[in-house]
């Protein structure tokens, strides 16, 4: 094998490796987004879904679920109580969390809760409670204000054990009619310690990434089944009480992997993906509705010449991102505590969407847009399809556009990863450039769930990144999809990174992605085996890059087959190399091997020392194996 060091072919984007977020398997609510009740604002379409009103002796009428038609768009319903001097565990109300709420030894928790009241009631007796009703931790708070204005009010207490499976108890004392809304819980130790914030350990598997952008929020999310339950970035900032709850287009009631429980409170907006891009250094990469729906759900669309308010929200997202705090968006930023701009740059305009009737609405959207910002870059979906007439009408209609990049998407068999490892070589390198926005190696249907993340999926996976690297001139960004998913309120998979109420593992294709995006260089290096770029022959595939500001080389290479076999790398042109660098493996023989929450590193990358000989290096890749060199020059 050759690398030619010193002849940098294409430059690496900072964006090349990034990270794909949706609201898919629970991984915004009852995932990374902290809060442990479910249902807090009433506004599930079963109003006290995930409730349970307890009551010693029936009192007709107790708990209501009142609507209030002024706040229809904002928040239309809460809870009014009727206590009728109760006291003990006369009346209470049961809140069962997503899946049970994971609780800590000795983490503090957080609860509050918007009530209305004229006059004193008396108060809340809270407790945290395990599957036998022990109590695990418990406070009350006390209603200050009675002016029959609504007021919030918190309160923190401990819990003094572990669960995975906790309950939360609101038991009432005290006389009169009390309206409650937004009861919530958090634990104190999220990302950066942020009330209301996010799971930190979620947030860490991202951040250790170190991912070159975030793409949210989806994915079909974006769409909805139907245009009235798409995303609207506008009605997910500001306060969260005011955020509209909607269905999740996952909540998949009438399937098979029933989760009927399953909407979006928005308590992760637009604002906390912003926050979430900065805190992790990824690049915000947004993607708007472009006035479709769901091409696999429905046709429904909007007009062309009614689609104004769709490409007025894309041009006011980018004045919420860095618009002055002077303007109408800007200023709302500010308010919500960040003042500085975001420093957006680019945003997806469609989903997966296609055919003649995409093309006209995108071609409205990409003029208003770099009429406002020449330089602001828009990312334009090629549809669900790696090839076929689809496919080849859209690419040629949005080449023509002149696209800045074309979201091509790929959820294919492992055979398929690995004979696509030469995809992109004969791709035009100038103009439009190739945003790899899904992918995933999808194993055999009988393995389901987790059990699909195996070796064999992330081998294939490596290979075939081999050639989006090599390919830096055609590819600008690559993101692995879907992110997350809960074990036990999953919809699709596999998934990055799986978790349950308190543990969370990445994948051994997390790991691939990892040593993708932490050796990830600036500059790709010519590689070949004999006289040939390396991909498939003798089951090989590699790529090599440099990273001019370390001065580093690295080299990866896959070994597809289960033959240990040498290769000889002779560094052409390496005006030196140091004594000794780091060779990182992952490996197994056991092509079903995965990982889980009890054994989350199973399969994971092992770093040891290596030593060239001269310009040399001698690469024994062991059976079934990924392997990276990293060598100073
Ligand atoms: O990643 C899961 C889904 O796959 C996304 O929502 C959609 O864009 C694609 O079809």
């Amino acid at each position: 094998m050759t690398v030619q060091v010193n002849k940098p072919i294409a430059d690496i984007q900072p964006t090349m490796w990034g990270i794909f977020f949706e609201d898919i398997n629970l991984a915004a609510d009852g995932g990374i987004y902290a809060e442990l009740v479910k249902n807090r604002s009433f506004e599930f379409t079963k109003p006290l879904m995930g409730w349970k009103v307890q009551q010693k002796n029936f009192v007709e009428g107790a708990v209501q679920v009142v609507n209030r038609p002024e706040k229809e768009d904002t928040n239309p319903r809460y809870l009014q109580v009727l206590l009728q001097k109760a006291s003990g565990h006369d009346l209470g109300l049961t809140n069962e969390g997503f899946r049970g709420m994971g609780v800590k030894k000795d983490i503090t928790y957080t609860f509050s809760v918007l009530y209305r009241q004229s006059s004193p009631t008396g108060k809340l007796n809270i407790e945290l409670v395990n599957a036998q009703n022990e109590v695990l931790g418990s406070t009350s708070l006390t209603p200050e204000v009675a002016d029959n204005q609504w007021h919030k009010q918190s309160v923190s207490f401990k819990s003094n054990a572990t669960d995975p499976k906790a309950k939360l108890n609101i038991w009432f004392e005290g006389d009169g009619k009390i309206d409650l809304d937004m009861i919530s819980l958090f634990p104190s130790d999220t990302w950066k310690n942020r009330p209301g914030g996010l799971r930190a350990d979620l947030v860490q598997l991202l951040a250790d990434l170190k991912p070159g952008f975030i793409r949210f929020p989806g994915g079909c999310i974006v769409e909805g089944f139907d245009l009235a339950q798409r995303y609207q970035w506008k009605k997910t900032v500001g306060a969260v009480e005011d955020r509209h709850l909607i269905i999740n287009r996952w909540n998949t009631e009438f399937s098979s992997r029933s989760t009927p429980d399953y909407f979006q409170s928005f308590g992760l907006g637009f604002f906390e993906y912003f926050q979430l891009a900065e805190d992790i250094g990824a690049e915000p990469l947004p993607i708007l509705n472009c006035g479709m729906a769901c091409q696999f759900n429905s046709a429904e669309l909007v007009p062309a010449g009614q689609i104004d308010p769709y490409v007025q929200d894309a041009l006011d997202l980018i004045e919420f991102a860095n618009g002055s705090t002077d303007s109408k968006w800007g200023k709302l930023r500010a308010e919500m505590g960040h003042p500085a701009p975001f420093n957006l740059k680019m945003m997806g305009v469609g989903n997966e969407n296609w055919g003649p009737q995409y093309v006209e609405r995108l071609k409205i959207f990409t003029k208003a847009i770099k009429d406002k910002y020449p330089d602001f870059k828009l990312v334009n979906s090629s549809g669900t399809d790696p090839s076929g007439d689809r496919f080849d009408y859209l690419n040629g209609e949005l080449r023509k556009m002149n696209a800045d990049l074309i979201d091509e998407h790929y959820y294919r068999s492992p055979e398929w990863f690995f004979s696509n490892a030469r995809r992109y070589d004969n791709y035009p390198r100038t103009a439009s450039k190739v945003f790899a926005g899904e992918y995933a190696s999808h194993c055999d249907n009988s393995f389901v769930g987790a059990a699909r993340n195996n070796w064999k999926a992330a081998l294939s996976e490596a290979a075939f990144m081999t050639g989006l690297e090599r390919n830096a001139a055609v590819v600008s960004m690559a993101s692995y999809a879907p992110l997350f998913a809960h074990l036990e309120g999953w919809q699709w998979a596999p998934d990055l990174i799986w978790y349950d109420n308190l543990h969370s593992y990445g994948t051994p294709s997390y790991y691939v992605q990892k040593l993708y995006s932490n050796n990830k260089g600036n500059k790709v290096v010519p590689i070949t085996l004999g006289k040939d770029v390396v991909a498939g022959q003798d089951s090989i595939y590699a790529s090599a890059v440099i990273d001019t500001k370390t001065k580093e080389l690295i080299v990866k290479i896959v070994n597809a087959s289960g033959n240990k076999t040498t290769k000889e790398i002779q560094l052409e042109g390496a005006p030196k190399l140091a004594k000794a660098g780091t060779l990182t493996v992952m490996q197994s023989c056991d092509m079903k091997q995965v990982n889980s929450i009890e054994n989350p590193a199973a399969l994971a990358p092992k770093t040891q020392p290596f030593a060239p000989k001269g310009k040399m290096i001698k690469a024994e890749l062991a059976p079934y194996s990924f392997a990276v060199y990293r060598i100073g020059l």
